[in-house]
């Protein structure tokens, strides 16, 4: 008997849907057609315990499985239940096997029946419900990521088992139920931490503001134990709130990565990756035999931390140059050109030299000549290139740590944030792909960025005086916008530029002295 039911395939970020034949006839073989890889095509092992444990048995005849459409790789474990249910149907041992033309049935079988949670469940759910299936059978530990998609009947199961009476009886599952929005809503805000838990430091937490006000790239400089990598993290919980649709976006991506925790559903905060600088190439901008999304991918809509970014080897700093142009990265492969996503801010921190002391203000530096050059050099020019602000920061005197003073809450720079990108919003409304400061061309710069006589006059002269290089121009300018929309200020005034002008420190010459 020939049974048809279907499964799907995760492509990038969207999945594919695909027709699970599965016919037994005589013959003693077991044929699996389609492109399958080799996990794939080991599934007759796990399908053929899974069953026997339920009390069902393997057909010793012919048995052929075919995936179509056959031009479509297929990968991974995830097709075990459809193949599975689809041996039982073809084998008469399940009831109503026309209703498995009705379902998308995805999932891993282990052994003794029980089923593993599969990678891109949201995906899959999304394309079932565009070709109007009746329903999704995923893994327990999906259903609520694939539950968000409205109109689709989203069914949770733990083992084959619960198929299987759920063919016999429809009404042995409940399908799930998720509120979307309520959930969204929710759990916008809550960030475990805060702005107000860093004492003092006002002035980078002024920077960090600018930053997350204008979407520009940012680098802290300073020696161990300044705090960096604390004030780092507190990034995400200043910038604007995630609208449902960027939400969306990136919970594709981390349930195309299998990435999402279990039982989870939407990801409502601005994600805050921060791979170790051991990373390999592949990890970090994605990529793989089976294309994967890479940190930059999982941190789209949110903050890329680089912690010790001279560490980083130079090659996995050079892949990320595109990406970071294009706000994607696309991986290309015999057939298909995936594309993931890939829009963040760049976070990352560097001790000023090896021993960590070079410009401090009570400590010696004890590097010998032109090893600060030399540290700084790790990174390449054009990825320093793309990082607008250099912020340098020196530890909290103790005084001052174990005061009791009150700083200010992150709802309250966020505020502010929210307002300066709603008047780039405004300004940038109708130009494709652009929504704030840090992303504008250096012809739109020439535009946008117009300042004044005396302020011409006064870069002119910082240039000169702090031996500023010709690529920190086009920097400032920006910076200073972003100061200016802060400042809900239409004009860009010689204050604005001033204060620009301070985070520049690594293309002063003076700076590897
Ligand atoms: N301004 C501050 N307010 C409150 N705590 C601080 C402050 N600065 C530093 N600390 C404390 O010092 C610890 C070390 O800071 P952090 O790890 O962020 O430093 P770092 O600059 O990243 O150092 P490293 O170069 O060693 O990575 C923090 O976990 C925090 O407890
Ligand atoms: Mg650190
Ligand atoms: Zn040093």
């Amino acid at each position: 008997m020939l049974v048809k039911t279907f499964g799907s395939a995760v492509y990038g970020v969207n999945a594919i849907t695909i027709t699970v034949e599965v016919n037994v006839s005589g013959g003693q073989k077991f044929f699996m057609v389609g492109l399958p890889d080799s996990a794939v095509k080991e599934s007759e092992q796990r399908i053929e315990s899974a069953l026997k444990t339920t009390g069902h048995y393997y057909p010793r005849t012919k048995v052929v499985v075919n995936l179509a459409p056959a031009d479509i790789r297929k990968t991974g474990t995830a097709f075990d239940l459809s193949i599975a249910v689809g041996i039982l149907g073809a084998t008469e041992q399940l009831e109503n096997p026309e209703r498995l033309a009705d379902y998308v049935i995805m999932g891993e079988l282990s052994l003794d029946g029980t089923i593993q949670p599969i990678k891109g469940a949201l995906p899959i759910a999304i394309q079932a419900r565009k070709e109007n299936f009746k329903g999704l059978i995923v893994p327990k530990q999906n259903a609520k990521e694939a539950g968000m998609v409205n109109n689709l009947q989203v069914y949770g199961v733990e083992h084959i088992s619960d198929v299987i009476n759920f063919f016999k009886d429809e009404t042995s599952l409940q399908p799930t139920v998720v509120n979307t929005r309520e959930e969204f809503f929710n759990s916008q805000y809550e960030y475990e931490i805060d702005f107000s838990d860093v004492k003092g430091q006002s002035n980078i937490k002024r920077a960090l503001e600018i930053a997350a006000a204008g979407s520009h790239n940012a680098i802290l400089i300073g020696p161990p134990g300044a705090g960096k990598t604390m004030l780092a993290k507190r990034l995400p919980t200043i910038l604007p709130p995630l609208s449902l649709q960027e939400a969306l976006e990136t919970t594709k991506i981390h349930s195309v990565a299998g990435k999402l925790p279990e039982n989870s559903t939407l990801i409502s905060k601005r994600p805050f990756r921060s791979p170790h600088h051991t990373i390999s190439d592949v990890a970090l901008v994605g990529g793989g035999t089976n294309p994967q999304p890479g940190e930059i991918s999982l941190a789209h809509n949110g903050v890329l931390f680089l912690d010790e970014l001279p560490e980083f080897k130079r090659t996995v700093l050079e892949v990320m140059r595109q990406p970071m142009e294009e706000r994607r990265v696309t991986i290309s492969r015999a057939k298909i050109a995936i594309d993931f996503p890939a829009s963040f801010m760049l976070i990352s921190s560097m001790n000023p030299c090896p021993c960590g002391y070079y410009n401090h203000p009570e400590k010696e530096c004890t590097c010998p000549p032109g090893a600060v050059q030399k540290y700084l050099n790790k990174i390449s020019g054009p990825l320093l290139d793309r990082i607008d602000l250099h912020v340098e920061v020196t530890p909290v005197p103790f005084s001052e740590l174990s005061g009791a003073e009150n700083s200010e809450p992150s709802a309250t720079i966020r505020e502010r944030v929210i307002i300066a990108r709603e008047i780039q919003a405004e300004r940038y409304k109708g130009v494709e792909g652009i929504y704030a400061n840090a992303q504008i061309s250096s012809k739109q710069l020439k535009e946008i960025c117009v300042i004044t006589q005396a302020g011409q006059t006064l870069l002119k002269a910082a240039m000169d005086k702090l031996n500023l290089s010709a690529r920190a121009y086009d920097r400032i300018l920006k910076v200073s916008r972003t100061i200016a929309d802060l400042a809900q200020s239409a004009d860009i005034k010689i204050e604005h530029l001033a204060e620009a002008i301070q985070y520049r420190s690594l293309d002063r010459e003076g700076w590897a002295g």
